[in-house]
Parts: C-alpha cells; structure tokens; sequence
C-alpha cells in the first residue's frame, strides 16, 4: 500500500503487533510495507485463523499467538506500531482493547486501525454491506460479538473518543473493479442462503426470508463490489 509505505519511509519501525490478524490479509500488507528485519507478531482469539496465518507466513521475523485484545499479554511500551483491521466491528470490549494496544505502544509510537466503512456506497458496494450485516445479524444471533460497520467519520469519532489524535487517513479499496462473473455472484448469493439456513427454527427465519430474492436480484442488476476501507493513522494523546 503505496501510502502507509510513504508514510513510513523515514520512520524507526523494529516491533510491529496486529491485533485481531485472523489468516493474515494485514499482515501481508505489513509485510510488504516493512523490511524483513521488522519483528511482527499477530494475535487473535481464533486458534483456527492462526493455523492458516502460521502456515501462510513461515519466516523467521514474523510469528502469531492465540490472545484476545481486551488482555494482550505483553509489556508496556513493547511496539513501534501496533494494528488493527476490519476487526474494530469485532470487538467484545473495544475501549478496553483500544486501551490495551496503547499501553503495548513505545511512546510516540503509531497505531494503525484501518476498517471497512459504509458511506456513500455504490449499488455494487451495497450489495458486499447487505451480506456483511446479514452475517453480523446472524452472528449477534448466536451470540457473537459482530457489529455492523460504520461511516467514516463514525470510525474516526471512535478513533478520537478513544484519547488518539490521528494524523493521517485516506480510504482504498481491496477490489478495485465490480465483479459481474455469474460463479462469483452465485457464490456470493449461496453465502447469503447458507447464513438465512442457519436461522431455521427461530423467528428470524420467515422474518428474513424476502431477503434472498432481493439480494438476488440486486446481484444480477449490480455486481458486487467490496466496500471501502479507511485507513487511520494515529497517536496516543498525552495523559
Ligand atoms: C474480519 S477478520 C479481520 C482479519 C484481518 N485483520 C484482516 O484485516 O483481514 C476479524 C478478526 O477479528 C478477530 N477478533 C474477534 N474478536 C477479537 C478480539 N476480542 N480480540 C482480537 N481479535 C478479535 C476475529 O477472530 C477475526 O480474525
């Protein structure tokens, strides 16, 4: 990522921690961002994600463990930068976690919090937020913490909330063009009836029903598209 590789070019970066890192898709911009001498470790509550991550990063300076981040077990002041993505929706207690990955962070270090965001969407981009929320509601339903996602300036008045000052941001998408292939939308649309399958038994089955042929169609009519994603880069205020 050209802007966060520009922002750092003359920045002393040695201990990176990504929290909530799942199989790695950040880590992999960290990577590509730092050279092979920075130390990054990935955590997350999912044993699962890690097998994948431990397997899809075998070098020597990059490593994973199993921890949540409302309890990080390190030191404080331990990292130069800590992360944070699309995992801010996530989070069971995210002041406690905010609160952690500050008191992990060297003084004048960076946090990183970069976040899918759902202002001003296209049709296509509206079709990725109706099965991302459909997923949270089913996931709130099993008693999964999972919210939906958030406008960028709701994501920078938390960032702000939570005492950091952020210095830069700027929003990029992860695909770049709208995917109109009939597999790929079938695919989208049997995530969405699998996820509606899961409700069978409860209210919130009938309830949610007329859901499918809309989403549906809308594949049809628009494609599907990712949402955008912000991007903060940001610094504990003092006291
Ligand atoms: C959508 S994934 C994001 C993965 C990766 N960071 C990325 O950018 O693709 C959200 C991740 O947050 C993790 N997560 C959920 N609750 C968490 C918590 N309390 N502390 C740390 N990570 C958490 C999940 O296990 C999941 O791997």
């Amino acid at each position: 990522m050209k802007q966060l590789q520009h922002f750092f070019k003359d920045k002393t970066v040695h201990q990176i921690l990504d929290v909530g890192c799942g199989s790695g898709d950040f880590i992999k911009v960290l990577r590509d961002t730092f050279d092979e001498h920075t130390q990054i470790t990935g955590i997350d509550p999912g044993e699962q994600w890690l097998k994948e991550a431990r397997a899809r990063f075998p070098q020597e300076n990059i490593n994973f463990s199993c921890m949540s981040g409302e309890t990080l077990d390190f030191e404080d002041a331990s990292f130069d930068v800590v992360s944070l993505s699309n995992a801010l929706h996530h989070l069971k207690d995210l002041e406690q976690t905010l609160c952690e990955m500050k008191r992990v962070l060297k003084p004048g270090g960076w946090i990183i919090i970069n976040e899918v965001a759902n202002g001003d969407l296209t049709e296509a981009q509206e079709n990725q937020k109706m099965l991302h929320h459909f997923k949270s509601f089913v996931d709130r339903l099993h008693g999964i913490s999972h919210r939906q996602t958030w406008k960028p300036e709701e994501i920078l008045a938390i960032i702000e909330h939570n005492k950091l000052s952020v210095i830069d941001s700027f929003e990029h998408l992860k695909m770049k063009k709208v995917n109109v292939e009939p597999h790929f939308l079938d695919e989208k649309y049997w995530q969405m009836e699998s996820l509606q399958e899961e409700l069978q038994g409860r209210p919130e089955y009938d309830q949610t029903k007329d859901q499918l042929p809309v989403f549906k169609e809308r594949l049809e009519q628009y494609g599907f598209q990712t949402a955008p994603q912000l991007l903060v880069l940001a610094q504990a205020k003092n006291g």
